[in-house]
């Protein structure tokens, strides 16, 4: 990409039309990036162990220790009050907070296991594919009842 279409690319996204209407900084914004990436670490993950990506031990153990750190952040991007239309989040995320937070709480810890299972050397799959599917279990949990499609 040139830098010239870079920039048409960019000012596009600050129209906010060409970005799905989300303006980066605001709540929504903010929690949609953090899930993407969240996606995007544990698809790697899980590709690792199930062949799709080659195995290799220091990429699970960081891509391990970020998934940890981002499962702590997207919850202060919901704010008390329910502030955004386009979002796939259920009003049930306002209305069950307390719930809300057991489930991410649940995440927080499966992901802190995930690490500590990337201590235990030589790595192997019999360690590592139940902690990450514990991780993938509780994505699918709050989606379940938290997320729209
Ligand atoms: C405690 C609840 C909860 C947990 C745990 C959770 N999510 Fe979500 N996730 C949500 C909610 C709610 C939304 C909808 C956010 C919105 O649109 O406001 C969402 C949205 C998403 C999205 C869509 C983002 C977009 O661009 O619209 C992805 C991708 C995602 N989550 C991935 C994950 C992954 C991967 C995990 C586990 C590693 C995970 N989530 C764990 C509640 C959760």
């Amino acid at each position: 990409m040139t830098l010239k279409r870079l920039s048409v690319v960019l000012l596009a996204c600050l129209t906010l039309s060409a970005c799905g209407g989300v303006d980066p900084n605001s709540p929504l914004g903010q929690r949609k990036a953090i899930f993407k990436e969240m996606l995007k670490t544990s698809e790697d993950l899980g590709g690792m162990l199930r062949g799709r990506v080659t195995f290799d031990g220091q990429r699970f153990t960081d891509g391990a220790i970020k998934l940890d750190s981002l499962a702590h952040e997207p919850w202060k991007h919901f704010p008390v009050v329910k502030e955004a239309d386009h979002t796939s989040a259920k009003d049930d995320v306002w209305q069950k907070q307390a719930h809300f937070q057991e489930l991410a709480r649940s995440l927080e810890s499966a992901t802190g296991e995930l690490v500590l299972a990337t201590n235990a050397k030589p790595f192997k799959a019999s360690t590592l594919s139940p902690a990450v599917q514990k991780v993938e279990d509780a994505c699918e949990a709050c989606h379940k009842e938290f997320r729209d499609h």
